[in-house]
């Protein structure tokens, strides 16, 4: 699938992104123990175009963007597919500047999975740490990358300075609302993160596809992993209510399994396939609507 037009190679040079922010923090201890640091260390060309991409996010991710998104998006009438399905659809979206693979999606998926698997967690969990990146079908509906990848932030209020690049809001239109530009903005204090719009992209999407069969600890994890300012800067409390503030502890232990198992070897997809066909089995026994 050639990616004309877009700022990144591939909507996974984000991802790597999110994981040089937030994993080298906490990375020095695996390196000094042996582990591989093979994030892939970008040049500045390749810098640039990460901002770059993050400018278009940032200005482009409106009040109005948002509500017309959900409108087209959200009545999940585009296709019918299962997981599966839609796990191997998600293959087409070759990385090319990603030597590492043949079958990038699948691989990323399984190996999040595996190490959560390796840690004893319930399956849902291992099932969540397979499909959370699912909705980045989104790209293969034809969405432009920073519309379906890059961290989350809700509209309608404030940005917080905590978020990545909080200069590039400088060219969103919101800015101009006084009424988007409160600590609030158009939602109530404390009125819960269900309540509140999040940018568009894959993990809000997903959530609604996969929200009747996986219970809300999952369901959190889908919809706020890529919502960094508020599970990695604690930001935006003055959204939350307890709920949230217990679903965001989950969201935090799923997150070291998305950021730490790219440098870990990559997984055996044929051995693991039939395993993780019979759990998707169990979860999701049809096809869903996207
Ligand atoms: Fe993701
Ligand atoms: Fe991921």
């Amino acid at each position: 699938m050639p990616l004309d037009n877009e700022p990144l190679q591939h909507p996974d040079q984000w991802d790597d992104d999110v994981r040089r922010r937030y994993a080298k923090r906490q990375s020095s201890a695996r390196e000094s123990a042996g582990t591989k640091a093979a994030f892939r260390d970008y040049d500045t060309p390749a810098r640039h175009s990460v901002r770059e991409f993050y400018r278009q996010n940032h200005e482009r991710q409106t009040v109005a963007f948002n509500r017309r998104m959900r409108q087209q998006w959200l009545p999940l009438q585009t296709r019918r597919m299962s997981v599966w399905e839609a796990m191997e659809f998600l293959n087409e979206l070759v990385d090319d500047s990603d030597p590492d693979t043949a079958l990038p999606q699948i691989a990323h998926a399984m190996q999040t999975a595996e190490a959560i698997r390796a840690d004893g967690h319930p399956d849902w969990f291992v099932l969540t740490g397979l499909i959370h990146d699912m909705g980045k079908v989104l790209c293969l509906f034809g969405e432009p990358q920073w519309a379906v990848v890059g961290d989350t932030f809700p509209v309608g209020c404030r940005w917080s300075d905590r978020i990545v690049y909080p200069e590039l809001f400088a060219g969103n239109p919101d800015r101009h609302v006084e009424r988007y530009q409160t600590r609030c903005g158009i939602y109530q204090e404390h009125c819960g993160l269900d309540q509140v719009m999040l940018s568009w992209g894959h993990d809000e999407y997903l959530y609604h596809v996969v929200r009747d069969h996986l219970p809300p600890e999952a369901l959190a994890m889908i919809r706020y992993h890529s919502f960094y300012s508020a599970h990695r800067e604690q930001e935006y409390d003055w959204l939350m209510n307890d709920v949230d503030r217990r679903m965001l502890d989950h969201v935090r232990a799923f997150n070291q399994y998305d950021l730490y198992t790219k440098t870990d070897e990559p997984p055996d997809v044929q051995r693991l396939t039939p395993y993780y066909r019979e759990l998707v089995d169990r979860y999701f026994p049809g096809p869903l609507a996207w």
